[in-house]
């Protein structure tokens, strides 16, 4: 049997392959209650145009109340021979409310429908993935707070570089997470446009109101262009790249804690909520959670990607490639707010090893820095000069096979004369962040005041 919303110039119905393929309705009833939303607010439209009655509009609007009480209840028989949401929505108003269903698509097309449908549940992410990042935020803050002066290694290359506080370590990523939030607001506010009334792509000649309809679904405007309304999906593909970035930001913090959490290193240990155990080694606790994050860029990333792919090269308006928008956002979505809690919570609930960091960050000459400095200041080298006495006290102590503080005086003086017994106070890592007072250096009292402008902001 022919289709029953286009059947008029069809003898048949479609081949069963062509009807998997086809059909959406597996991944798209997710939109419905954007798609009833949408639809109640184009049917009050229609009605206070004078394009429909209000009787009729009225029952549309009752109609797909019931309609959405019977989805959200698991009450709905899905058809797959009805494609998509659209239709199946549309299809089930029939048998409730009869002959007025049939009103609904007036002035409207699939086209500007699920544009407006989607869009809606976009926006609904952006703000879903605000209030998670707000959350890892606030973790992070709490426990930037209490290590504040905690020192630990800095490090380039993964080598030891210079002291830090894990206060300070912390707050880098409150930052890349605040920067995150800022690209789903920017991008929120780009994509509240409403398509809805751009009908299939060249508008309508029903004297509709779009901006009632926009005003109505939270929408700042309507769209302006209908041929761009119906074939943008920039909204997704700026939700997606903003995912990519957060998604990346949450894998290198995964691969820290990964690498905190091990034996050789030490600087942290994931509650037993967070870790889980080897079915053969009884001593493990492995960071599962940790790595799974770092692995969801993977999926997040590969959505921004594909979805740009299909993008690419489509000609104006609507094409059917662009049912295959879905699925990619969905899953990135799903997995992005799953990172971000499981971060939220590995964060709140991990315990720093003070000692431990501390120990860690007096390694590796991590100081010489300081030292050089030290040369700068007091004896008026110039810093190449310094970073080449430094480089020889060094190896000197790496000869010794001791750290800096533990040369003597002697030692030192035989590199250079002019160093005197105070350049020792420079060398402990106590001292040395709390030096770094520059502007958003690693002091704790620049810390603490980094917290504390997050805490009033927030
Ligand atoms: N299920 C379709 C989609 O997701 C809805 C739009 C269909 N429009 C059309 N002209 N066939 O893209």
């Amino acid at each position: 049997t022919s289709n029953a919303m286009w059947g008029g110039r069809f003898a048949t119905g479609p081949d069963a392959i062509m009807e998997a393929i086809n059909a959406s309705i597996g991944f798209d009833k997710r939109l419905a209650r954007q798609d009833i939303e949408g639809s109640r607010a184009h049917a009050a439209m229609l009605a206070a145009t004078g394009i429909i009655t209000d009787k009729d509009a009225e029952a549309i609007r009752e109609g797909l109340l019931t309609v959405l009480s019977e989805i959200e209840g698991g009450n709905f028989a899905f058809s797959t021979a009805l494609e998509d949401i659209h239709m199946n929505v549309e299809a089930r108003l029939k048998e409730i409310i009869g002959e007025p269903a049939g009103r609904l698509h007036t002035a409207r097309s699939r086209n500007d429908q699920v544009a407006v449908d989607f869009r809606l549940w976009v926006r609904d992410q952006c703000d879903a993935a605000d209030a998670a990042l707000l959350a890892i935020i606030q973790a992070l803050l709490a426990q930037a707070e209490a290590a504040a002066d905690w020192v630990m290694p800095g490090f380039t290359h993964l080598q030891v570089a210079q002291p830090v506080t894990l206060g300070h370590h912390l707050m880098a990523y409150v930052e890349m997470f605040a920067r995150d939030r800022s690209r789903f607001a920017d991008a929120r506010k780009r994509m509240n446009e409403s398509p809805l009334g751009a009908a299939a792509l060249a508008g309508t000649s029903f004297p509709i109101d779009r901006h009632m309809t926009a005003a109505a679904l939270g929408f700042d405007r309507p769209t302006a262009n209908s041929l761009d309304s119906t074939s943008d999906r920039d909204f997704a593909l700026e939700y997606l790249a903003a995912a990519s970035i957060c998604a990346m930001h949450l894998s290198r913090l995964s691969e820290e804690l990964v690498i905190w959490s091990t034996a050789q290193f030490r600087f942290v240990r994931m509650s037993d909520r967070w870790s889980t155990g080897s079915s053969i080694m009884p001593q493990k606790r492995n960071p599962d959670a940790a790595e799974l994050i770092r692995a969801k860029i993977g999926r997040i990333m590969g959505a921004n990607v594909a979805l740009m792919t299909v993008m690419k090269g489509l000609p104006l308006t609507y094409s059917k490639d662009m049912q295959e928008d879905k699925e990619q956002v969905f899953d990135a979505a799903d997995n992005l707010m799953l990172a971000l809690a499981a971060m939220t919570g590995m964060i709140s609930d991990m315990t720093a090893n003070r000692d431990v960091m501390e120990k860690a960050a007096a390694t590796g000459f991590s100081t010489a820095t300081d030292l050089a400095d030290w040369l700068v200041r007091e004896l008026n080298l110039p810093f190449r000069d310094a970073h080449h006495v430094t480089g020889t006290l060094v190896a000197l102590a790496e000869g010794k096979a001791c750290d800096l503080p533990d040369l003597t005086l002697a030692d030192m003086q035989g590199v250079h004369a002019g160093i005197r017994a105070d350049i020792f106070d420079v060398l402990g890592v106590q001292n040395s962040v709390a030096s770094r007072t520059s502007y958003g250096g690693t002091a704790p009292t620049n810390v603490r005041a980094q917290i504390q402008r997050w805490k009033d902001a927030l």
